[in-house]
């Protein structure tokens, strides 16, 4: 609806450029941090990045815990431990270092220093009571936007599902984005991170929650993405493609952390939680068959996805110009080598019933849709990525 009332929230500081990890001791000190929680991975720690992150509190005398043993795709036992030895630390901060794994542990982790009980007490939508100690936030891929959204994603074993923490509590206090930071990310990664902003993007921007403040940074998003995922994953030291693509990934945090996601987004959800697919693929496989379900709800948006991807759209009728949005995504979802079929996954045809059923549990998810959501359509949808 035109004019409809929205509210757009964003971490208080945005901090972005190459070197801006640097100024994350600076940033600590200036929000009253005197020992800082860092919550990393053992990758990064081998890379020598966390350690930089440590040298740059350590100048401005912050004292560092530093903390690595994270769950990829994190359970909500995993967040336990951590929270655990933070509060043991006796930190009064904490930042986050890494991919979505890294900082949503770390949301987490800052969140439950402030609040009584444990992560499974705040799963849901707006049960978070105060905001956590002061936070810090930089990602090392570009695709989770996680440094800007009030989201985390746990994985909950029992209901073998991915549950979130939503509140705008969770939000960090400053979120820094550097682009060196990604310079080392693998091909395959910066694919399947990438393309999950893509779809961060394309969800955001045809939500029934989009407004004129997540439009921009949704489709500027798509725009950028278009430009530079496919040298980004080609040739990893491209360090403009990386800056295009950190610029990226941001704003379609921007975008879903104010517009959300939809259909992409939930029926994503029980590949992970039933099958372990990782986030940035079970995503990127799903959203050119999303986007060809979604396009008829507005082909007005549609067609201008397909234009910010670089489709010539002059002289379509607004339904080929729409169409065009899919198929430009799913050029780009195989240039950069995204599995296409569910049964590239290891998804049978036995399996799709409770995939069914997963999806259309994630009302949260499927209320944003732009056009009306069925069981049938979930099943043809997923039969036809099958
Ligand atoms: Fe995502």
């Amino acid at each position: 609806m035109t004019g409809k009332v929205a509210t757009f929230r964003i971490p208080a500081q945005i901090t972005l450029g190459c070197g801006a990890a640097e100024t994350a001791g600076a940033e600590a000190k200036r929000l009253g941090g005197t020992h800082a929680f860092v919550v990393s991975d053992p990758i990064l720690q081998k890379l020598g990045a966390t350690e930089k992150i440590v040298a740059s509190l350590s100048a401005q005398g912050i004292k560092a815990t530093v903390y690595v043993e994270v769950e990829y795709e994190p359970s909500v036992g995993s967040v336990a431990p951590c929270a655990a030895a933070a509060k043991k630390s006796g930190a009064d901060l904490v930042v986050g270092l890494g991919g979505g794994t890294s900082l949503d542990t770390a949301k987490a982790v800052a969140m439950l220093m402030r609040n009584e009980g444990s992560l499974e007490d705040y799963l849901g939508i707006g049960l978070v009571k105060r905001r956590g100690v002061p936070s810090i936030l930089i990602p090392s891929t570009a695709g989770t936007g996680a440094e800007i959204t009030p989201n985390a994603l746990f994985y909950v074993p029992a209901a073998r599902d991915k549950k979130a923490v939503v509140s705008p509590l969770t939000i960090p206090d400053v979120a820094i984005v550097d682009p060196l930071l990604t310079l080392t990310v693998p091909p395959t990664v910066t694919a399947a991170t990438g393309m999950d902003a893509l779809s961060h993007a394309v969800e955001a921007y045809t939500s029934q929650n989009a407004s004129p403040m997540t439009d921009l940074y949704a489709l500027e998003a798509i725009r950028l993405i278009g430009t530079h995922l496919r040298t980004a994953v080609a040739n990893g030291s491209d360090l403009a493609a990386r800056d295009g693509m950190a610029k990226a990934s941001m704003y379609a945090g921007i975008a879903i952390g104010n517009a959300g996601t939809n259909i992409v987004h939930a029926l994503a959800y029980p590949l992970q939680g039933q099958h372990r697919v990782t986030h940035g693929v079970a995503n990127s496989l799903l959203l050119p068959y999303g986007m060809e379900f979604n396009a008829l709800s507005n082909l007005t948006k549609f067609a201008a996805v397909a234009e910010a991807l670089g489709e010539p759209i002059a002289g379509l009728s607004p339904r080929a110009a729409a169409s065009k949005s899919a198929e430009a995504c799913r050029l780009l979802s195989l240039d950069v080598g995204i599995p296409q079929t569910l049964r590239e996954v290891g998804i049978k045809a036995e399996h799709l019933a409770d995939l069914v059923e997963g999806a259309m549990k994630v009302t949260r998810l499927l209320a944003n849709n732009p056009r009306q959501v069925r069981v049938e359509d979930v099943k043809a949808i997923l039969e036809k990525a099958l």
